[in-house]
């Protein structure tokens, strides 16, 4: 199955079993906004609590905090979102597709990546065992000149960004053949700078209405609330501020599911830190980020990091950790080291001072900030994308089964009667009963018991209780296990110890 169509087979599925739905449906939907059915629901929280257990339960100095949505419209002004938080758009004058200018040219990019890697792989096979691709990327001439040539596309295109010289950047697309990627035009108009935010009106006409905007970052809830939380929290430096919270983005192009939506989550966490000592800790949560994301046990291939090519307004180094969704790698999660831009402009604006008095050098200053932001609905398409398999059986069949990491399933056991008569059903609901304060549990009678486990696999339940007539005679059931499918035997008395155990495998 190529990438497209294994694509299309997770949308599909999200949206079959529950997971995602297509916002306002009835009413042919909203474009790039999503609704969570009942076992997305499930699955999102699971991926904020793991995330949240691990940065503020885990760290003694990392506290969070539920800042609102709306926020005094001089926040953005000072956080440089009024007039700088845009992206370069260009539109298709014969498709009358909409791009964001950028995303073209780093398509582009990918396709030239693909090239040398198929020359990579061609020469793997000719030189065989000997080969040393680190060394043929280094020296064959063809790779090279791709290299050379992508690495020109970028610093050019760093350059336009940086300068604002939108003219060159719609040569550059001109000079590089990029074509519409959905009618193959080369008919392009200018570029121009697209403001992201979404704004409203807060108050009545008569009392004066406010242009207030929807916050496109959950970060600024954290800087403005930086004092109340350092003095409250009495909170020493190095120390984090960590939130959870939805973001809304007025996305130019909306493409690939929930991976761009103009209203999602993100969960951010802002880390205080002494002046100079930043670069130590953006390199320090590089790494722990990516420690976190490797321990849901997925293949470490599937991410990597990427340093940004143009720094946003506030940083002063930023990196992505990327994941391999079927299209391609692309940003998961942002660490960035913002310095005290945020802070300062806030002091400024607001003509308050946020300074943290350091009690070891008796100084008073304004802390850097290092950023860690992961998108939630990126992480659970990443999740769907990773889980969703379409198996061949030994017997000839196949089954569709969600690998989804043990912690973040929506149900961890489903309970089943093998029949729907003989007392069988009472057993299994007396068990659910029982095991549902400590596990997320499913009752299911309906079906044959066969179909009853492929609807459990393709929903991502670890685990599967069936009850038949031997429980009835001497209190055994049996416990399935999705991945392996085998059954074991084990008496109801010790049913929750081995559920316990079989889920922290
Ligand atoms: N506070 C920093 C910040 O907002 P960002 O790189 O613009 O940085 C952080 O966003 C993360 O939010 C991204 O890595 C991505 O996972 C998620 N994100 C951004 N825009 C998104 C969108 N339109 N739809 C879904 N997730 C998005």
């Amino acid at each position: 199955m190529n990438q497209d169509d294994q694509f299309k087979n997770v949308i599909s599925h999200a949206k079959e079993y529950g997971f995602v739905f297509q916002s306002s449906e009835i009413y042919d939907g909203l474009s790039a906004v999503y609704d969570y059915g009942q076992l997305g629901a499930e699955l999102k929280n699971n991926i904020k609590q793991y995330w949240w257990k691990s940065m503020v339960q885990m760290h003694e100095n990392i506290v969070g905090i539920d800042s609102a949505i709306f926020m005094h419209p001089t926040t953005w002004k000072a956080s440089g979102h009024v007039d700088a938080f845009s992206d370069p758009l260009i539109d298709n004058k014969d498709s009358k597709k909409r791009y964001r200018a950028d995303v073209l040219v780093e398509d582009h990019l990918a396709k030239i990546e693909v090239k040398i890697s198929k020359e990579i792989t061609k020469a793997a096979k000719r030189f065989g065992e000997s080969f040393d691709a680190e060394m043929f990327a280094q020296t064959n001439p063809r790779v090279v000149g791709y290299k050379e040539k992508m690495a020109a596309i970028e610093a050019r295109m760093k350059r336009c960004l940086e300068e604002e010289d939108l003219a060159d950047f719609k040569q550059l697309i001109i000079d590089e053949e990029i074509v519409d990627p959905v009618g193959g035009s080369r008919n392009w108009t200018d570029v121009r700078q697209f403001n992201l935010m979404f704004s409203t009106e807060m108050g009545s006409v008569a009392e004066g209405a406010n242009t207030i905007y929807l916050r496109p970052e959950t970060a600024q809830g954290i800087f403005v609330n930086y004092l109340n939380v350092q003095k409250t929290g009495r909170m020493k430096l190095p120390f984090g501020i960590a939130q959870i919270g939805k973001a809304f983005r007025n996305e130019i192009v909306a493409r690939q599911f929930i991976f761009r939506m103009r209203e999602f989550e993100q969960m951010e966490m802002q880390f205080f830190v002494k002046p100079g000592t930043e670069m130590e800790w953006y390199q320090h949560w590089k790494d722990e980020r990516m420690k976190w994301h490797h321990s849901l046990g997925i293949s470490k291939d599937n991410y990597r990091f990427h340093d940004h090519i143009k720094l946003a307004h506030y940083a002063n180094a930023a990196a992505d950790i990327e994941y391999n969704y079927p299209f391609g790698f692309k940003e998961l999660e942002g660490i960035h080291s913002r310095t005290d831009f945020d802070l300062k402009q806030h002091e400024k604006h607001s003509g308050k001072k946020l300074q943290y008095f350091d009690p070891e050098t008796h100084e008073h200053y304004v802390p850097y900030v290092v950023e860690t932001s992961v998108g939630l609905d990126r992480m659970f398409l990443a999740m769907l994308c990773h889980s969703y398999n379409n198996e061949k059986l030994e017997d000839g069949s196949e089954r569709i089964v969600l690998r989804l990491p043990v912690n973040l399933a929506p149900y961890k056991v489903a309970v089943m009667p093998l029949t729907k008569k003989e007392g069988l059903p009472e057993k299994a609901r007396e068990i659910v009963d029982n095991l549902k304060s400590d596990f997320m549990c499913q009752y299911d009678e309906k079906d044959a018991i066969g179909r009853r486990y492929r609807r459990q696999d393709a929903i991502g339940t670890p685990l599967a209780v069936t009850v038949d007539h031997q429980t009835l005679e001497d209190g055994t059931v049996t416990i399935r296990d999705r991945d392996t499918m085998k059954q074991e035997r084990v008496h109801m008395n010790v049913l929750g110890g081995r559920l316990f155990a079989a889920l922290r495998k």
